[in-house]
């Protein structure tokens, strides 16, 4: 048996409020139904096989919360130890919870993203440890497989493809995985306009790793990067909760909100076919969540009072 938690094979539903809004026929991929809540799960079964068949000590990663989660499962599962490096203060509760639970050696970091990273490349390039971050090909190799199963499902590359724009790992896996089925979608990156300081903390990365990746893909396939303020993540990811019925994490809601605003920019995606790709549980970050939509409503255990709270 390989190293697996039942990863992969998530929901791809229609979202027919947001399809009518834009013009186009939109399906969203629930990368959240993952085993850790994310769609790192994909690559992290990859990468963490390939760790134990290399002998070492112990997996290492940066990350803004996500990574460490799946790096902690499957090193656990795999019987390695994870030791995750986080930006103190700057990673969703959900996820540090997570983590921890999970029995990862979690470090916080007293830098950013950027810093844990260099940090953990360098541990990564001495013997004892795996680094498990997107640099590695094997996190590329399997999550490219996220491509290879819209096409199945759809029957062929959609028109347009949205995701959130980190560090651009996610995009470079999806292009590869296009080009091999070769069917290449549109790519519509959505990325925070205040990289180092987005309510979006998933895509807190002031130094996209796959930077040069992302523009191939984007002179491939005609692609663009829309660059967006919290206040249009944070109208995405409202309208994808209350309109469709879906909770992912702030940063997910990017995919969304690129093309909703490339949509009220005038560009006409009518006769088209669009996948956002959903990349993070909204349980991830409650703490957001709670912040943003702050209304409490308080009553006694009575109809009448529940009444006059409904305003009936
Ligand atoms: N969405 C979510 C929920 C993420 O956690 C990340 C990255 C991205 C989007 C961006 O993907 O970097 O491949 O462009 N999370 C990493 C982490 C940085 O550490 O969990 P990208």
């Amino acid at each position: 048996m390989g190293l697996t938690l039942g990863e992969g094979g998530t929901p791809l539903v229609g979202a027919d409020r947001m399809s009518e809004r834009l013009g186009c026929e939109l399906f969203l991929k629930c990368e959240g139904l993952n085993p850790t809540g994310s769609f790192k799960d994909r690559g992290m079964a990859v990468a963490v096989s390939r760790a134990v068949e290399d002998g070492v000590r112990a997996v290492v990663c940066a990350s803004t919360g996500n990574t460490a989660a799946s790096a902690a499962a499957y090193a656990a599962r795999a019987g390695l130890l994870a030791v995750v490096l986080e930006p103190e203060g700057a990673v969703a509760s959900g996820k540090l919870a997570q983590a921890r639970a999970l029995g990862a050696k979690v470090l916080e970091v007293r830098g950013s993203f950027d810093d844990a990273l260099d940090a953990a490349r360098e541990l990564g390039s001495r013997g004892d440890f795996a680094l498990v971050n997107s640099l590695s090909p094997h996190r590329i190799e399997g999550q490219k497989a996220a491509a290879h199963e819209l096409v199945d499902e759809l029957g062929g590359a959609p028109d347009a493809l949205a995701l959130p724009y980190g560090g651009g790992g996610n995009t470079r896996a999806y292009f590869k995985g296009f080009s091999e089925a070769g069917a290449l979608p549109r790519f519509v990156l959505g990325q925070a306009a205040d990289r180092a300081k987005t309510v979006a903390s998933a895509i807190r990365i002031t130094a996209p790793a796959h930077a040069d990746a992302v523009q191939e893909a984007l002179m491939a396939t005609s692609g663009v990067v829309v660059t967006l303020a919290d206040a249009e993540i944070l109208e995405a990811w409202r309208a994808l909760a209350h309109e469709e019925g879906v909770f992912c994490e702030p940063a997910s809601a990017a995919s969304v909100a690129g093309l909703l605003k490339r949509a009220a920019a005038g560009a006409d995606l009518s006769q088209s076919t669009a996948v956002c790709v959903l990349t993070g549980s909204g349980l991830k970050d409650p703490d957001t969540a709670m912040t943003v939509d702050a209304v409490r409503h308080e009553t006694a255990a009575r109809v009448g009072d529940v009444e006059r709270v409904l305003g009936w």
